[in-house]
């Protein structure tokens, strides 16, 4: 059995994310493991799902410290207990400082929830609709210093319907969501995912054809890995 890369999940809600990020790590061949959940808020639906799944957890409520940078100080001590190689955001719903991303280069991935670089912030579904797009998705990137920005690992993209709300395409969106987080995450943790002028190479992944888009780019993560490179990484 090769030797799993530890991973911490931050989050602050619903924590739908986390979940598919726990199924998938529930296969024996994924190359990654969640030692730990931390949330900013302590009734996050998330930590309780974690908690009944036998994960790690740590509530470190934003409204218990001064200040951001008292409170990312605390995080930050939270996460260091895990020992994690990887950082995932999954609904993290605070801003990250300079140096806290910094420490985390190349080792930090975050889920939005549009086809980046249109519509990084909030409400990324109602400007979809609003912009009149006839595709939205989600983009699961490597996090840098601005937010919703930084080298794209993996894509998913879903048709934007005639009579699509806010709440129709957003769902559309999170089966996709659920779909390509494993996906990236598999490819970072196995090492096939490196950045190389700003952009992400995959190394070792199938590519994604030419022609009409997939819906997730590129596909699956047992496609996408190399499990045979996989089975001779040193335990
Ligand atoms: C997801 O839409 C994700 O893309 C965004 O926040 C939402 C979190 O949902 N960053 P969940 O907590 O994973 O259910």
């Amino acid at each position: 059995m090769t030797k799993r890369k530890r991973v911490v999940v931050l989050m602050s809600g619903r924590g739908s994310n986390m979940e598919a990020l726990m199924a998938a790590c529930g296969e024996p061949d994924y190359p990654a493991e969640i030692v730990g959940v931390v949330a900013n808020r302590a009734e996050a639906k998330g930590l309780e799902t974690a908690r009944r799944a036998g994960i790690a957890t740590a509530a470190v409520p934003h409204r218990d410290f001064a200040d951001r940078a008292a409170h990312e100080a605390a995080v930050s001590a939270a996460i260091a207990e895990f020992e994690p190689d990887l950082i995932c955001l999954a609904g993290y719903m605070r801003i990250l400082s300079a140096g806290f991303v910094r420490q985390w280069n190349g080792r930090m991935i975050n889920i939005h929830p549009s086809l980046l670089p249109a519509f990084p912030g909030l409400h990324t579904h109602r400007r979809a609709i609003e912009t009149g797009c006839r595709i939205h998705g989600c983009t699961v990137h490597f996090v840098t210093e601005v937010m919703d920005e930084g080298p794209i690992i993996a894509q998913a993209a879903v048709p934007v319907l005639a009579d699509d709300t806010d709440d129709a395409l957003s769902q559309r969106v999170l089966v996709a969501e659920h779909q390509l987080y494993p996906l990236a995450l598999a490819l970072v943790a196995a090492g096939s995912a490196r950045v190389e002028d700003g952009r992400v190479v995959h190394e070792g992944a199938v590519q994604p054809q030419a022609g009409v888009a997939r819906l997730v780019s590129p596909p699956g993560w047992r496609e996408a890995v190399d499990l045979e490179k996989l089975a001779r990484m040193t335990p």
